[in-house]
């Protein structure tokens, strides 16, 4: 095991920086066999700053190395969240010799005696993102009214041969399009009237998914991050619409008249999906900050803090007449895994009796679960400690109970019950626990309901149980595998 894996909360098989601030993923984009993670970066200390754009690249999705800083601040400002694309067909006119990367991020400038100015602008690289160079033209795009003016998205739009920008505006989101990335036109704006408004509108993203898996019926994703408003508990929290866009305006579904969020717990925030995933891959892949502004200046981390969610495959699922966002960890996960215990039909004690051998940090538990009882598992046991995954019959919701995880007191709304309702019900539940240093995801239903969770326990908390102790229930199945991505060796 690395160095760095040991120290404290230090996830596995999360990534997160070698030292200092990370939040929201930036620029992920999939260029010549490498996964590209950028992410908004203070390289000079463990609390927000003046930010940079960090990276980092992996070939599997499991496994990560840590470039040299990618974007550094300049006299436009600091280098706000933003995007990446491959401009196959040297668009812009940076790449004679091939296609290259572009980076389109918000520059911004606290303008003194003022406010802050947040400007759009763009760098590209001609070596697979190793070095940057910003546009001479900077800022490319910006707003006279909108004093939040960031997060810029950007992708190709097939039908109308053109890009396509979604971009946050305080409370709404402008949808902008370009022939070039240098010049842009405002399309329309999204968001009065509809959605959570219960804090500022950041880091959106759109993009198309077939429902069902059915080529003949798209349908348009748009994920909306809202900020943390100090009234309300839950802090910052990613909600999504679903609808129609036609290259100028979304139009929202009916069912996107409900707020809708994509997770239940309180860490994932800031979330958006890769770039040019290669058409016989298909996927949409998506990676959140597994953290919320709330108390993300306070974690309990050391020498570093920040890190992101699992990655995790999105797809629209129709549930209850409704095409629902489902959210599923991604498959190269599985390649992390050794497996530590199996057992089929087994009752609740032979379920306890196993699980007491086991002392485990970094860990999935698979299982299917009968729904008719309340039951769970608790992990992360200590002599003080535990948290709760649990399954509430009546309510017919999962939940992660993070009163009794570990540290807590850095923040009076940290402590918490997070629960997220079951939408379909069969005669099983089927659940994903990913446990590790520092957090607990959970996947319930195949990815219908989500429940992402930061949590701090002592060192000595690795032991797992189940409960209730004496219940009657028998478990269809249960897997558990250590997760050990060998970079971590
Ligand atoms: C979201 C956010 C973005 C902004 C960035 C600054 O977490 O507030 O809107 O670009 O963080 O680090």
């Amino acid at each position: 095991m690395s160095i760095l894996a040991k120290q404290n909360y230090r996830g596995a098989y999360h990534v997160s920086p070698q030292v200092n601030w990370m939040n929201d993923p930036n620029g992920m984009v999939y260029f010549e066999g490498e996964y590209h993670l950028f992410f908004q970066h203070h390289p000079n200390d463990v609390t927000c700053g003046p930010m940079h754009w960090g990276h980092l690249v992996s070939k599997d999705l499991v496994t990560w190395d840590e470039l040299d800083i990618a974007l550094f601040p300049d006299e436009h400002g600091t280098i706000f969240s933003g995007s990446a694309v491959v401009d196959w067909n040297n668009t812009t006119g940076f790449f004679e010799n091939g296609p290259g990367l572009v980076a389109i991020f918000t520059h911004h400038l606290e303008v003194e005696g003022s406010h802050q100015l947040q400007r759009q602008s763009l760098a590209y690289s001609t070596d697979k993102g190793r070095t940057w160079v910003k546009y001479e033209g900077n800022p490319v795009l910006e707003h006279e009214t909108f004093i939040d003016f960031r997060d810029p998205k950007v992708f190709w739009h097939k039908e109308t041969n053109r890009w396509g920008m979604i971009i946050a505006c305080g409370q709404t989101v402008c949808l902008y399009h370009s022939p070039d990335l240098l010049t842009w036109t405002l399309g329309s704006e999204f968001g009065s009237g509809i959605g959570s408004h219960d804090g500022v509108w950041e880091c959106p993203d759109l993009f198309p998914l077939e429902v069902d898996g059915e080529a003949a019926n798209v349908k348009w994703v748009m994920l909306v991050s809202i900020g943390a408003d100090p009234a309300f508990v839950e802090g910052s929290r990613t909600q999504y619409f679903t609808g129609d866009f036609d290259g100028v305006t979304f139009t929202p579904d009916a069912a996107s008249m409900e707020v809708r969020w994509i997770d239940y717990g309180r860490d994932n925030y800031a979330g958006i999906t890769w770039s040019d995933i290669p058409a016989e891959d298909g996927r949409r892949l998506f990676i959140g900050w597994m953290s919320n502004w709330k108390y993300a200046n306070q974690t309990p981390t050391e020498g570093f803090r920040g890190a992101m969610t699992i990655p995790r495959e999105l797809t629209l699922e129709t549930i209850s007449g409704i095409a629902t966002l489902v959210q599923k960890p991604a498959i190269e996960l599985e390649c992390a895994r050794r497996p530590v215990l199996t057992l089929n039909q087994a009752t609740a004690s032979e379920v306890e009796e196993a699980l007491r051998q086991l002392h485990l940090v970094s860990y999935e538990i698979h299982t299917e679960l009968p729904i008719n009882q309340s039951l769970g598992f608790k992990v992360r046991v200590g002599a003080l400690n535990e948290t709760i995954v649990g399954v509430d019959a009546s309510a017919a919701t999962i939940y992660v109970d993070r009163t009794k995880s570990g540290l807590h007191s850095f923040h009076a709304d940290f402590l918490g019950v997070h629960a997220a309702k079951l939408t379909s019900v069969g005669e099983n539940l089927s659940l994903r626990i990913f446990v590790d240093a520092g957090s607990v995801e959970v996947f319930g239903n195949e990815g219908q309901a989500v429940i992402t969770d930061l949590i701090y326990p002592d060192a000595d908390a690795t032991g797992i149980s189940f409960f209730p102790a004496h219940s009657p229930a028998i478990i269809p199945s249960l897997s558990i595998y250590e997760l050990i991505p060998s970079a971590a060796d």
